[in-house]
């Protein structure tokens, strides 16, 4: 199931509803981790892997890794491929990603949330998705079409790779070895 919401309360509502107890969650855009506690608290025999490219972010994460064992936090940033890669070795293991989490910043970057979205689902192929981010909830309900192409998982599975490789490739955000 792929959720789009912008309201932060609806936001962490819907992350209590979809986190099973042993989950491995992806949390890109953690900020100072005020979610990522419920995530922690969530899945006590998951893990949460939670990223965020801000200093701010890395003060306030380091104080909470320290409280939760079940919780890492990477400082990058998520648009860079070595990011991904990272985290996707980082979850083999675990037997794959059921939760990937995107907040970059409710208010802004429709594009950049959109691109984040298809390159890391793409890739990591969770269960669920949730992204925070009004522009894309203002064009769910703004567009419509007498087509329906619909996807059950947290990505776009029924487009399976048809137009990732080719055209992500130039921006050198994707790549076939993971
Ligand atoms: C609105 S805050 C996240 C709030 C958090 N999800 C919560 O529920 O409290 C957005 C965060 O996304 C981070 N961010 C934006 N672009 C990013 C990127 N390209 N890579 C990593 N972090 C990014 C910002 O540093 C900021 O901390």
């Amino acid at each position: 199931m792929i959720s789009v919401v912008y309201n932060i309360n609806i936001y962490r509502q819907v992350l209590r509803d979809i986190i099973k107890q042993d989950d491995l969650v992806v949390e890109l855009g953690c900020h100072l981790g005020n979610s990522t506690k419920i995530m922690s608290e969530m899945a006590p025999e998951g893990k949460i892997i939670a990223l965020d490219k801000s200093e701010e972010a890395s003060q306030s994460m380091n104080k909470l890794t320290s409280s939760y064992s079940n919780t890492e936090f990477l400082k990058a940033d998520v648009r860079l491929h070595e990011t991904l890669e990272k985290v996707a070795l980082m979850i083999k293991d675990h037997g794959g990603c059921d939760v990937l989490s995107i907040d970059l910043g409710g208010g802004h970057y429709p594009d950049t949330t959109f691109k984040v979205f298809f390159i890391w689902s793409s890739t990591l192929r969770p269960r669920d998705t949730i992204i925070r981010n009004r522009g894309l909830l203002d064009f769910l309900h703004s567009s419509s079409s007498s087509e329906i192409i619909k996807s059950q998982e947290g990505w776009l599975e029924s487009s399976g790779g048809d137009g990732v490789p080719p055209r992500l490739k130039e921006l050198q955000l994707w790549s076939t070895n993971i």
